[in-house]
């Protein structure tokens, strides 16, 4: 008896906080011949039934239902008010990066109902040209001082008192100063006239089950405030997060904020698009095997689920989407209307081979079944209608593609197709061109 309540005990644990890098929950489909059959939808198309076919109805109908569906039934909504913010420059050094950058690091301290949040956020501009810089922006894993080994940069106090909570405190080692160094190619961020922001995830929003007590959610809960079915998760945190650092690179005259490409890995990836997809400052969108919950498509079972995603982060939505733990059949939504809120802004999906668990395959499909919203801008289809070959990338186009060979992971690969499709977009735009024209 007392081995069956330790192993319950352990297993509940695992659904809470735990996390494993390669996950292998038992029952997972990766065979393309085992995924069930399943309904798509038309984007453009609303719930009722109504076919929008033009941008004014995409706009006033139907956008703005896939917005309150999105945050009903997955991310929970995000708050209307934002918190009071105060900006403290704490280092400006212009001889970073080999004298190549200046580098910033930018106190944000967030106050409502008497309380405080402080996020620390790292930014590089090129000294040379294009000043002010277009800019990717992109919260980090494992901290700022992960980025670069310099013991000038600020090390979170949060992430010092709470990383071994969250859950990916497997990564541990790889919060030592330029941990994850190899994974920012700065230095040729900077020599391709790009600028780099970025700031820890865990400062806006812990990454495990607290309740909704700590971080921003914290902050905007009053006492005694229960958390409702429809709140944002912590998806819906960093994405807000996102957005605040986008709100800093709007005072500071280095940057063109314009030109802003919110990027993001994995978990990341997932909090990258619903950042752009309710905010329209972000110019441009690069999701990075972003999987279930970003542009892998929902009703398809491949890989990742609604169900083990809700299982294993209950934290990540909202409470509503627990209705969908085996009943995926059900959702009104799915990626490509996620994908569709994007449009007509260049978007970029990278997917990978050795990631099945976020199922590339359903990746290209999601991509594919936006395009409808990308064609009503008068934005030309994808030129391929079945996944790209191993390693090609498709950068001259509205929607940026590849599909490489290795694992979960932010690799130089997939920078350099970033770098050059910001570079395709931000420094040669046509006048076929559209970004960010609201
Ligand atoms: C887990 C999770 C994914 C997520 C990934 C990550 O594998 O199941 O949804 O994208 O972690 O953030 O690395």
């Amino acid at each position: 008896m007392k081995k069956i309540l330790l192993l319950l005990l352990l297993f509940s644990a695992t659904i809470l906080n735990g996390y494993s890098i390669d996950p292998t929950d038992p029952g997972t489909i990766y065979s393309e011949k085992d995924v069930p059959p399943y309904d798509i939808h038309d984007v453009l198309t609303t719930l009722s039934g109504e076919k929008v076919t033009t941008v004014a109805q995409w706009e006033k109908l139907r956008r703005p239902e896939i917005l309150e569906t999105l945050s009903t039934e997955m991310y929970g909504f995000t708050p209307a008010s934002i918190a009071k913010v105060k900006i403290k420059i704490i280092e400006v050094n212009k001889k970073a990066i080999n004298g190549k950058a200046t580098r910033k690091q930018v106190e944000l301290t967030f106050i409502k109902n008497k309380k405080k949040l402080k996020v620390q956020v790292l930014v590089y501009s090129p000294n040379k040209k294009n000043k002010p810089a277009p800019t990717f922006t992109i919260l980090n894993f494992c901290g700022n001082q992960s980025i670069e080994a310099d013991s000038a940069i600020v090390i979170s106090e949060t992430l010092k008192k709470e990383f071994d909570k969250t859950v990916l405190r497997t990564r541990k080692p790889r919060t030592v100063r330029g941990g994850d160094a190899n994974i920012y190619p700065i230095e040729e961020i900077i020599d391709n006239g790009l600028g780099f922001a970025t700031a820890w995830y865990g400062d806006f929003d812990p990454d495990y089950y607290d309740g909704f007590k700590n971080g921003i959610h914290g902050l905007y809960h009053k006492k005694g405030q229960k958390h409702g079915s429809n709140d944002w998760g912590s998806l819906g945190a960093w994405a807000w997060g996102l957005s605040r650092i986008l709100d800093y690179l709007e005072t500071d005259k280095d940057f063109d904020a314009t030109k802003v490409a919110v990027v993001g890995h994995s978990r990341n990836a997932k909090a990258a698009i619903w950042a752009a997809a309710q905010d329209r400052r972000f110019a441009m969108c690069i999701p990075n095997n972003s999987g279930c919950g970003g542009t892998a498509l929902m009703k398809r079972i491949y890989g990742e689920t609604a169900s083990s995603l809700n299982r294993r982060f209950p934290h990540w939505m909202c409470e509503n989407f627990k209705k969908y733990i085996n009943n995926e059949d059900s959702l009104t939504i799915d990626s490509y209307d996620l994908i569709g809120l994007i449009a007509p802004r260049p978007l970029y999906i990278g997917s990978a081979e050795g990631d099945q668990w976020a199922d590339p395959h359903g990746e290209f499909l999601g991509m594919l079944y936006a395009q409808p919203v990308y064609q009503l801008y008068g934005i030309k289809k994808f030129p391929y209608d079945t996944m790209t070959p191993l390693g090609f990338k498709v950068i001259e186009s509205q929607i940026g593609y590849h599909y490489r060979t290795g694992y979960h992971a932010l690799t130089h690969f997939d920078w350099e197709a970033y770098i050059e499709f910001a570079k395709y977009h931000f420094f040669k735009p046509t006048e076929s061109m559209i970004y960010n024209n609201h």
